[in-house]
């Protein structure tokens, strides 16, 4: 029931040039549909592992057994607020949910993108300007996602750098950069609230600081937990996608001359590339004892859904590491499965399609 794996430490997942995590958890499905490991959160806790993609959708759609409350933002400045709608449980879930909903629905998304792509081409071009090789993550594509989350909020470039450096320090920094950062943050963010309260704009803070649930405005803790997560949540997720897929084709360059010659492909390449190279580990917090498939599962214990082993399923894929460009029918669950699934979706795609295009035709 125990297994010596862990998402951050087993043979495989640690950083390193050129290295293949998502082909080191293929292992894993041969195995148990559940273990615990002992080691499998950034800050080293122990949390139940689900190995197989079924398992994991029927577990996110019980959301009264597995519990998504966690407050992680808000626990590294020992409060104790969670990130809305992605903290909550239901029934207060579908309610922030609806109101936050139309804010990235696809018609925003798709008003969005003469924007999306104009920060893509500078960045894009300053690369090819300037040298003739950069690191594409610190180069490219954090400050893009980081530009592009600034735009949600109605703010311009002018201090990407700066905004840049919290990212950083909040998804990358020890204890202490983490806290910082966290703190800088969050009162960026009340700034922010109180600026577009006095001075409404068209942006995403004015819909927050004039939206209304159950017939009152939202309190300051919602506002917290709302504006953090818009600004967090598309910067590392949308990062990495990116550097997964330019490292693949960096390796790739038949594909990559492909995609070159045929960008009308690009859209069902990055699906693959989600599919392949999935990022993001859901993890909830179980609200009883249960016992799932003879694991004794106690309240409170953390259980794991990572994307990256239900997306190498060979029960949902066929030759599921393989990376095949054309893959049609592609039920990846890179953006979740269930309630809580990807409010960003539409966002994230259009970056990652736009990205790529660029990057193809420019570099
Ligand atoms: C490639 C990029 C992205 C990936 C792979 C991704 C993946 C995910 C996943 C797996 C979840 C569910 C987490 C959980 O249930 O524990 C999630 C939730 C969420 N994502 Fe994304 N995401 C991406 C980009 C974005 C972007 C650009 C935004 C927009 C700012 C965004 C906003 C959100 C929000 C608000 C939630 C919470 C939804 C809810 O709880 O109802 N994401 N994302």
């Amino acid at each position: 029931m125990v297994k010596d794996f862990s998402l951050f430490t087993s043979p495989g997942m640690e950083r390193m040039p050129n290295g293949d995590p998502h082909a080191a958890v293929a292992c894993l499905h041969n195995g148990p549909r559940i273990f615990y490991s002992p080691c499998n959160t950034r800050d080293g806790r122990g949390t139940w592992v689900i190995t197989r993609a079924q398992d994991q959708r029927e577990l996110l759609q019980d959301t009264l057994t597995f519990s998504s409350h966690r407050s992680l933002f808000a626990s590294a400045l020992g409060e104790n607020w969670p990130l809305i709608p992605l903290e909550l449980d239901p029934p207060a879930h579908s309610v922030f949910r609806s109101l936050l909903n139309p804010l990235l629905s696809p018609k925003r998304i798709t008003e969005l993108e003469p924007a999306v792509r104009d920060r893509a081409i500078a960045l894009i071009s300053k690369i090819s300007a300037s040298s003739t090789s950069c690191d594409v993550l610190t180069d490219f594509a954090f400050p893009f996602a980081v530009s592009i989350s600034l735009r949600l909020l109605g703010l311009s470039d002018e201090r990407l750098d700066t905004f840049v450096g919290w990212g950083r320090d909040l998804l990358h920094g020890d204890g202490i950069k983490q806290t910082a950062a966290a703190r800088t943050i969050l009162a960026f963010i009340d700034e922010l609230a109180a600026m577009r309260r006095k001075e409404p704009t068209d942006d995403f803070m004015t819909f927050v600081v004039q939206a209304k649930v159950d017939g009152r405005a939202l309190r300051d803790e919602e506002i917290h937990g709302i504006g953090v997560l818009l600004f967090v949540a598309g910067l590392d997720t949308v990062a990495t996608a990116i550097g997964f897929d330019l490292a693949y084709l960096a390796r790739n360059p038949k594909e990559q001359e492909l995609l070159r010659s045929k960008p009308d492909r690009i859209v069902l390449a990055a699906e693959e590339l989600l599919r392949a190279y999935s990022t993001v580990q859901m993890i909830r917090v179980a609200t009883k004892d249960i016992n799932f498939e003879g694991a004794p599962i106690r309240k409170g214990d953390f259980v794991s859904c990572a994307t990256m082993i239900a997306n190498r399923d060979p029960a949902e894929f066929e030759h599921p590491n393989t990376i095949d460009l054309a893959r049609e029918d592609n039920r990846h669950t890179a953006f979740a499965y269930g309630p809580h699934r990807c409010l960003g979706s539409h966002l994230a795609r259009q970056e990652i399609v736009i990205a790529l295009e660029e990057w193809l035709s420019r570099i």
